[in-house]
Order: C-alpha cells, then structure tokens, then sequence
C-alpha cells in the first residue's frame, strides 16, 4: 500500500515537473520552452483543413480560389526549437470556452487571424451550427451547440479617433472608448501597426490629439509608442486579468524588399514558394518591434505577447501576391489556409497550457 502510494506521489512529481519543463515561459527562469524561436518543417500532415471547404474566406485572402498555383506553402510546420506545438484541437478549444467570448481587436491582420481561427474550427466541426451577427463595431460568429463567440473588433489604431466639429477627424491618442466593450469578454487578442505611417489620401485622420496638444503631424514611430502607452495603462487600470486573458500580437511583417532576404532587386513576394531555411530572418526585426517590446515589457498585468514576428518574417511564400478577389499586390495579408493558421495554433496552445496566461518576461 504504502510503496503504491510513494509510486503515486512521484509520478505526481515527475508530472509536475514535466509540466513545468514544457510549460510555456513560466516566469521565473525555470527551463522554458519559448514557443517562438524554431524552423519551418514541411509536414505532409498539414494545411489543418481544407480552404475550400471553408465558406468564411473573404477574396482577399482565398489565394487557392483566385488561382494560387503552387501548393507547398500549405504544408509547413512550425517547430519550436526546444519543445512540439500541440496540434490545434477545435473540438477541445470549444469545449474550454463553453459560453466563452473570443475577440480579436485590430486592424485587418486581425481580420485574417480571426477568419482563420473560425476556419480551424469549422474544419473541426463542420456541423455545428454557425450563427453569425454583426453591427457597426463587432463581427461575431457564434458555435451555437457551445455558446462560444468568436469575435472580431476593427480597430486601426486602439485608440480613438472622433469627428469634431468645425475640426475634422481627431486620432486621439489618449483616449480608449471602446474598452468597456473589450472587457467584457473572456479572450482578447490585440494588435495594431499597419495603419501608423498610413499618409495622403489613405490616412484616416485629420489631427493628432496627445493630451490637450492637437497637432497636424508628428513622429509616427512617437505616435505609435504613445497609443500603445495608453493601450498598456488602459490594461493595467481596467482588465481583470483573473477573467479575461490578454494577449497582443507581435508585428506582422511584409515582403517587399527582397534586400531583407538577400534578394536584392526583388521588390513583392510574387514569386516566393519557400520559407527562409533556419530560425533567424537576414533582415532582422521591425523597428516597431522594439518600440513595441519597450512599452509592452512595461505593464504590469499578465500579458501574452503573441510574438509572431520572426516565424512570420520567414514566410515570404505566404501571401496572397496577386491571387486574391482584388487583385493587388498583396505582401502584406496572408493566405488562408496558411500561416494565421500556425499563429491560432500558438495561440490555442497557450490559452491550453494552463490556467493563467504566461506572462510577458523580460
Ligand atoms: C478540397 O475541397 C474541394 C471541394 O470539396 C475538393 O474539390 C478538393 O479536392 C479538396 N482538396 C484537397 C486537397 O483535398
Ligand atoms: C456531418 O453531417 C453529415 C451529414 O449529416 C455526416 O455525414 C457527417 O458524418 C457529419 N460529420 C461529422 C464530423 O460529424
Ligand atoms: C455590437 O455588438 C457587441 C457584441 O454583441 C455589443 O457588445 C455592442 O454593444 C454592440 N454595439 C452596438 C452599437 O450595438
Ligand atoms: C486575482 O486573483 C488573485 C489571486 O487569486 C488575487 O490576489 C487578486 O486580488 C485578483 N484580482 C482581482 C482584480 O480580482
Ligand atoms: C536548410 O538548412 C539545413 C541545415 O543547415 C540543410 O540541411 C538543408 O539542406 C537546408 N534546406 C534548404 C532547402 O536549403
Ligand atoms: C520575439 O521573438 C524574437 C525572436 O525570437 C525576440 O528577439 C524578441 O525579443 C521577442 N519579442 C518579444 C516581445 O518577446
């Protein structure tokens, strides 16, 4: 009896501390697994699903349908150099968030990641009853035998712009009105950057709003660095973290100066069929990577940086080029089934991994 129990115990250690071994940047400088760091393997086991079978695809990111020719870029794995992802299980990540609220907040790469993850778990249960709604600010598509709400808030910025009078449109970037809609939910994804440099005609804006100061341009890289500070303070003072798991999504990167992957000359990604081999991307991470690293490592909350940057950097056969409903250049979204597919799959196996979510370490 006695041995039997001593067998139980240790198992239970040996358990635990492979639990924690394999655990996912659990803070204090135990050996962690930085799910981040790895190579591109192909894997004849992947894409997850089907695209075609996916009717949620919007044209710009439906690359098989708008004629994408070659298919190689839908069998690549992500491998962590020091531990395996968990294959993506939808049927699981419902069954966690029974009733639950998913959202993803941002600009449209959170739209390519969240029609992904919508995509992954149809392909799981293509029978589940699919009830979708919208209005002016939310998308939601709801798994009606789970309850659970996989949601989608468009938001260039984070932070507000407002129309005032005699004015014109106000980027301000104190302000987060919509944050009592975002705190409601259970999940939240962020993410912002496209849209900071955005000049001319395609720029949303009139004036920047920083305090009572209202001026007609400024340091974008500034501008950015202080709507993330507002972003990060609104965390801090107003998200109960015991309930709603935060996470910001590092930079989503584009391919169009081939210099950054000893190409040079080559000026889109339309003629890119492989990943770069290895785990470190020729041109190094964005400049806004830093800034973003800067204001993030700051807060004092849990928060998961869904660091996406570097793997993504790799894949500059993953974008839409020309195959998509409108046929642009497109190195800037990516492909569905493809890629976002790999970040939903980083992203479920930390919301998995335990209970609270790990943990921005410095
Ligand atoms: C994907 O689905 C479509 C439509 O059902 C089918 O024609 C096609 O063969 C499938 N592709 C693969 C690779 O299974
Ligand atoms: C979905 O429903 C169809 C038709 O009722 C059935 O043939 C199929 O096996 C079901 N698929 C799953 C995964 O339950
Ligand atoms: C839009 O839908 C969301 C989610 O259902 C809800 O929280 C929000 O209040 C709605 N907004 C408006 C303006 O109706
Ligand atoms: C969150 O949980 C921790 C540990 O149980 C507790 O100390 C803390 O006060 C909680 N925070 C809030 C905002 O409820
Ligand atoms: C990638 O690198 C590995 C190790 O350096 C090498 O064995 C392999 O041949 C390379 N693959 C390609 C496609 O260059
Ligand atoms: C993201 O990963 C890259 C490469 O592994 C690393 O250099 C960077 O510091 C990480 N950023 C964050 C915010 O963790």
């Amino acid at each position: 009896m006695k041995i039997f129990e001593m067998e139980k115990r240790i198992r239970m250690v040996i358990l635990l501390i492979g639990f924690i071994t394999m655990g996912f940047g659990i803070g204090d400088g135990e050996t962690e697994c930085d799910l981040y760091s790895g190579k591109w393997e192909l894997d004849s086991s992947y894409p997850m699903y089907n695209s075609s079978e996916c009717p949620f695809i919007r044209k710009e990111f439906d690359c098989i349908k708008y004629g994408r020719p070659d298919r190689l870029y839908l069998h690549f794995r992500w491998q962590p150099l020091h531990c395996d992802l968990p294959r993506f299980d939808g049927e699981d990540l419902l069954e966690r968030f029974r009733g639950k609220k998913i959202m993803f907040i941002g600009d449209s790469i959170s739209l390519n990641q969240w029609q992904s993850l919508i995509c992954l778990l149809h392909a799981a249960l293509p029978n589940s009853t699919i009830v979708q709604q919208s209005n002016d600010t939310t998308r939601t598509i709801q798994f009606k035998e789970y309850g659970t709400s996989v949601m989608l808030f468009l938001s260039h910025y984070l932070v507000d712009i407002e129309e005032e009078k005699g004015i014109g449109r106000v980027l301000k970037l104190d302000s987060i009105k919509s944050g009592d809609i975002w705190k409601q939910m259970d999940v939240l994804i962020f993410n912002t950057w496209l849209w900071w440099y955005r000049k001319g005609s395609g720029q949303p804006w009139d004036y920047i709003q920083v305090g009572n100061e209202r001026v007609k341009d400024m340091d974008r890289m500034e501008a950015f660095r202080h709507g993330l500070q507002t972003w990060a303070n609104w965390v801090d003072s107003q998200v109960d973290t015991n309930k709603t798991k935060v996470f910001f999504q590092g930079i989503s990167p584009s391919h169009y100066n081939g210099n950054e992957w000893n190409e040079p000359g080559v000026r889109n990604c339309f003629k890119e069929t492989t990943p770069i081999n290895g785990s470190t991307y020729p041109g190094g991470l964005p400049a806004a990577s830093w800034t973003l690293e800067k204001v993030l490592s700051e807060v004092t909350k849990p928060i998961h940086v869904l660091n996406i940057t570097t793997l993504s950097q790799l894949r500059k056969d993953a974008h839409p080029s020309s195959y998509n409903g409108f046929k642009g250049m497109d190195c800037t979204h990516w492909c569905i089934a493809g890629l976002p597919d790999t970040w939903n799959q980083l992203l479920y196996a930390t919301l998995i991994s335990s209970n609270t979510v790990h943990i921005y370490t410095n």
